[in-house]
């Protein structure tokens, strides 16, 4: 297979693994070369507007009908789906996980996400879920179709492969991948970690599509830049082996068996496509004189709503970058807001706290609960020099809704939620004194 990939986002792209086996001038001619099938995958309804019509077209060794025969249901518990009906004990509060451990018995990608929160509906196009994975093995024979959700995949630990219908992606920790709604995937692991097994994120996009942000008065450059999205090459697997495909359907999964590979597209053309991204070519814009701007300006890609500037899920992340403010309490302050926060964290530590926020593990500040940095973070960045420094070795990230996210019986319950959290802004005393 190759690893060629495509630059830009949003292109309608054409890539064909055999010369001579895209058709040009026509999408449904009457024999396709090779003998392959014509299908159309549409991921907008066909009457959509221009700018949000999308859809590509996929030249096959069989069409996917014929690997649809009869479904049974399957079972992964631990995935979960807005809206979940679970009620758990746990009060409201601002909340902390630390990593999962990689498992001990054989896990792969599907068996090992783990809903952490969710919210909005997914048979109404409208929320999001974020979840976990952890696992050792590869999905060998399985492939996965979501056809609840656009789903964005960050590494943590340890990186994937992903063989989609369109061709191959390769994310390690520090690179996205985006994989669009109802497109058939395969997950292998690659890089050596130490315990042989990968960790990350995922966030299903019930809605819209993830686009890039308007730059606004920043103008045509920087944050993310089109060219740096890259699209897999045209790469298919010509297998007879027997697999088994698992579709995720309104929050229910369902298995079947083919006898045969699905990732057989040998070209296709279109604007519906996966996609990745290296976030170290995210180029951050903030404060040169003084203030900390709203962390808007870190957005990657937001997946709109129906109403302008109210995001369904924003895609913020926190990366390397020089922090020069003068007279500024340079960390976030102090801060209630209507989105609500899922927070991650992939290498080093975040600048609003000082400890306790680790690798992998997450913090959820929900709607109009107030945060901000912990009593280590705020006396430092309220007593230290403000020279300018280079913030390094860091990347933390969001997944941020204009929904309040709903923690999981799971992760209300898992050993991994600290029952600490709070206490970290214990001490932080009255300083008031009524002279100045
Ligand atoms: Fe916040």
């Amino acid at each position: 297979m190759s690893n060629k990939m495509m630059p830009g986002f949003g292109n309608d792209f054409e890539s064909e693994s055999l010369p001579g086996a895209l058709p040009q001038g026509r999408n449904s001619p009457q024999q396709c070369p090779y003998g392959l099938y014509a299908e159309q995958l549409s991921g907008s309804p066909f009457t959509a507007p221009r700018a949000t019509n999308e859809r590509s077209w996929l030249y096959r060794i069989r069409p996917s009908v014929r690997h649809s025969g009869r479904f049974a249901k399957a079972d992964f518990p631990l995935w979960k789906t807005a809206p979940t009906g679970e009620t758990h004990d746990v009060p409201l509060g601002q909340y902390r996980w630390n990593p999962f451990d990689i498992p001990v018995e054989k896990t792969n990608f599907i068996d090992g996400m783990r809903t952490i929160t969710s919210t909005g509906d997914c048979t109404q196009h409208s929320g999001m879920a974020t979840h976990i994975y952890v696992c050792n093995h590869d999905m060998d024979a399985s492939v996965f179709l979501n056809a609840d959700a656009e789903m964005l995949f960050v590494p943590q630990l340890g990186g994937l492969i992903l063989h989609t219908e369109l061709g191959q992606m390769t994310i390690t920790p520090g690179h996205i991948a985006v994989l669009p709604r109802g497109m058939m995937v395969k997950i292998q692991l690659c890089g050596n970690t130490s315990n042989g097994g990968a960790r990350g994120y995922v966030c299903e996009n019930y809605g819209a599509k993830f686009t890039l942000p308007d730059r606004g008065p920043i103008g045509a450059n920087c944050l993310a830049n089109p060219r740096d999205f890259k699209t897999p090459v045209a790469a298919y697997d010509d297998s007879d082996e027997p697999h088994e495909l698992i579709v995720k359907w309104c929050g229910g999964f369902h298995k079947t068996s083919l006898g045969h590979s699905p990732l057989d597209v040998v070209a296709w053309h279109g604007n519906y496509v996966p996609y990745c991204y290296d976030l170290s070519t995210f180029s951050p814009v903030g404060a040169l004189s003084f203030d900390h701007p709203d962390p808007s300006i870190f957005t990657v890609l937001t997946a709109p709503s129906e109403t302008a500037g109210t995001a369904n899920i924003d895609f913020v992340i926190f990366p390397e970058r020089w922090s020069v403010a003068e007279d500024t309490f340079r960390p976030p302050w102090y801060h209630r807001n209507i989105m609500s926060e899922f927070m991650g964290l992939i290498k080093g530590t975040y600048d609003a706290k000082q400890e306790g926020f680790i690798p992998g593990g997450v913090s959820l500040h929900n709607m109009m609960l107030p945060h901000g940095p912990d009593l280590d973070a705020f006396e430092k960045a309220s007593t230290s020099a403000l020279k300018p420094v280079k913030m390094t070795d860091t990347m933390a990230f969001m997944f941020e809704s204009r929904f309040p996210q709903h923690v999981t019986r799971f992760a209300a319950e898992t050993s991994t939620l600290q029952d600490d959290y709070i206490d970290c802004w214990q001490g932080l005393e009255k300083k008031f004194t009524g002279k100045k």
